[in-house]
């Protein structure tokens, strides 16, 4: 920050001083509002929270260096004494950012990608200056200010990242450090409860092009109709990112590797280069598109554009982080947090990455979605079900929605597929050419197994193969053996009781072993097998064979998934684990990996 002795702070702040402070004792900086990150030289902001009072750290912070407290009443020591601290931290970000004549601030909103975006583009700036960008999320009223302040005489770039939660927010920050570029990703669905509605959503986000002045430039997605109609609520000139024609900086022919990174062509009306993104899921397309046009309009050249977006890793922790274990079991941890748009790319991405392997997932209910919480919990359950999973692991409170549409959704897919195969049999016998069923690349002619476990590289299940599941090696019993969900009851909305497990959705009988083996009381030739296929054994005697059950289980907690888990993976599987921030799911991929490191 820039220099400030406490009397220009109590000036700005309108705030009086006390507990003997020196009115020329110069705050260095850092601002801080956790006594944990005082420096000597830094300003203590004591904030009340609902669970902590910052006043109560006030002591702490002086014996780490701090050169006041900034607070609400007096504390022992040093202060500056303020009616809101919160209003007077904004103030003093805004005395700063005045005073950094030198430096272009540039925004960047929407309901997902924010701070993966503000990552990538702070890359990108600071191939040009020195760039302040916040540490994870720090979007809101207390977040926003402690980042500005931290910019000094040097700084030349500003990449915030400002979040809504209601209307007049962004406008709000805007107000703290004016934007010259604004940064418009996607309208989602994120706390649609507080807004009421995704055109409220949108309302809000477009205040953040509404700041900019006539010489700024708006950045908007013009694959998202409702960021592409901001252009006509700003004075700025407007700049539009994506995958179509009609954006003047887009990705082109953009293909996904066996792990889920995307590379494209970038093409900008100067020149073209290509991308190659080390960065998981076809969503991080778009913020690098975003990046990439915010960077061209400071005058980046494309050619370093592409290579900076082709050598970021993830920043920020726990957003697409891929870990593979010893054991070949590979680990998404998306656990950051979650809403319904980003739950959707993350199981996109999953799909990828985890082709041809035993899918498992761990996920939580959203949160804050207001009345249509239920009926989006049930579309994620609905997600989840019907994505080919192996298993399901729902943890924490307000599963009841999701387990019930993930139910549905993994019974109505077992039924097709065993539908698909019932055709796909009786074709072959009227044929009397015993064929079966061949996926991509996979099996040898003339076997008639169900695909194998490893390496099989065809679509998975959700991309429009309508076969069995590929991923599981288990050889069952003929179709008239399974009952179509017997007496599988959905827990009440309100929540499943702990413990409770959901039988194998259309399943045989409850009680077989979570995974793999075949299930209690039903054997097949060979025994239980839980290998590959066995070339040139048709289990049954060439009969059929069901569709893969799902197994749904509800936990309490990330612990629980973690332990779980553990009793279901074998080497070579995936583990996607995301939820919302509360149910801090990291926690679930962290002793996932770390088992395996014991
Ligand atoms: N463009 C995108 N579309 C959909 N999902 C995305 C996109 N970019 C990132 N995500 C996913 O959304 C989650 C949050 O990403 P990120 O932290 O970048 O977003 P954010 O907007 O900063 O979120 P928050 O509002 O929680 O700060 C991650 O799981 C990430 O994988
Ligand atoms: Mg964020």
């Amino acid at each position: 920050m820039i220099p400030l002795p406490l009397a220009r702070i109590a000036e700005i702040t309108s705030g009086a001083l006390t507990g003997m402070a020196d009115p020329r004792a110069v705050v260095r900086g850092p601002v801080v509002i956790d006594s944990r990150a005082v420096e000597p030289g830094s300003l203590f902001v004591a904030i009340k929270g609902a669970r902590v009072d910052g006043h109560d750290y006030a002591a702490q912070a002086m014996r780490a260096g701090a050169v006041a407290v900034l607070a609400t009443r007096p504390v022992e020591g040093p202060a500056v004494i303020v009616p809101d601290a919160a209003a007077a931290l904004a103030e003093l970000a805004t005395a700063q950012a005045a005073a950094l004549t030198q430096v272009t601030v540039i925004g960047v909103t929407g309901s997902a990608g924010k701070t993966s975006t503000k990552d990538l583009l702070a890359r990108l700036t600071a191939r040009i200056g020195p760039t302040i960008a916040p540490v994870g999320s720090f979007n809101n009223e207390l977040g926003h200010p402690l980042t500005v302040l931290r910019a000094d005489l040097d700084t030349r770039f500003m990449v915030l990242e400002l979040a809504a939660r209601n209307i007049g927010h962004i406008k709000d920050l805007t107000r703290i450090a004016p934007p010259q570029i604004g940064v418009v990703l996607n309208v989602g669905t994120a706390h649609l409860g507080v807004f009421g509605g995704k055109e409220a959503i949108a309302k809000a986000k477009g205040e953040l092009v509404e700041a900019l002045p006539r010489t700024g430039v708006a950045v908007l997605n013009a694959d998202d109709p409702l960021v592409r109609a901001m252009a006509s609520r700003t004075d700025a000139r407007v700049t539009f990112f994506g995958r179509g024609e009609s954006a003047a900086i887009r990705a082109e022919g953009v293909l996904v590797d066996a792990r889920g990174r995307a590379s494209f062509t970038l093409r900008t009306p100067s020149g073209a280069a290509p991308v190659t993104l080390q960065l998981y899921g076809e969503h991080a397309v778009e913020n690098a598109l975003a990046a990439a046009a915010a960077g061209y309009e400071l005058g980046l050249p494309v050619a370093t554009i592409a290579a900076e977006l082709s050598a970021a890793t993830p920043v920020s922790r726990w957003r697409m982080e891929v870990t593979d274990r010893a054991d070949g079991v590979t680990v998404v941890n998306d656990a950051y947090n979650a809403n319904p748009d980003s739950m959707r790319a993350a199981f996109e991405a999953f799909a990828v990455l985890g082709r041809g392997r035993r899918r498992f997932a761990v996920i939580a209910a959203l949160r804050e979605l207001g009345e249509e919480g239920p009926a989006l919990n049930a579309e994620l359950g609905r997600l989840a079900g019907g994505s080919g999973l192996a298993g399901l692991i729902v943890a924490g409170p307000d599963a009841g929605p999701v387990l019930e549409g993930a139910g549905a959704a993994a019974a109505e897919a077992q039924a097709a597929a065993q539908a698909a195969l019932d055709a796909q049999l009786a074709a072959q016998a009227a044929a009397a050419v015993p064929q079966a069923p061949v996926p991509h690349h996979g099996a040898p002619q003339g076997w008639h197994g169900p695909a194998p476990d490893q390496g099989w590289q065809g679509p998975a299940l959700d991309q429009g193969w309508n076969g069995p599941a590929p991923d599981q090696g288990w050889h069952g019993p003929a179709p008239e053996q399974v009952a179509p969900q017997p007496g599988w009851q959905a827990p009440d909305a309100g929540g499943a009781p702990q413990g409770w497990q959901a039988p194998p959705v259309g399943g045989p009988v409850p009680g077989q072993p979570p995974m793999g083996g075949a299930p209690a009381g039903i054997s097949h030739p060979g025994g239980p097998h839980m290998g590959g296929p066995v070339a040139g054994a048709p289990p049954g005697g060439g009969a059929a064979y069901p569709a893969q059950a799902m197994r749904i289980v509800h936990v309490p907690d990330a612990e629980a998934a973690a332990a779980e888990l553990a009793g279901w993976l074998r080497p070579g599987d995936a583990v996607l684990v995301k939820g919302p921030r509360a149910m801090g799911l990291e926690r679930t991929a962290e002793l996932v990996l770390g088992g395996a490191a014991q």
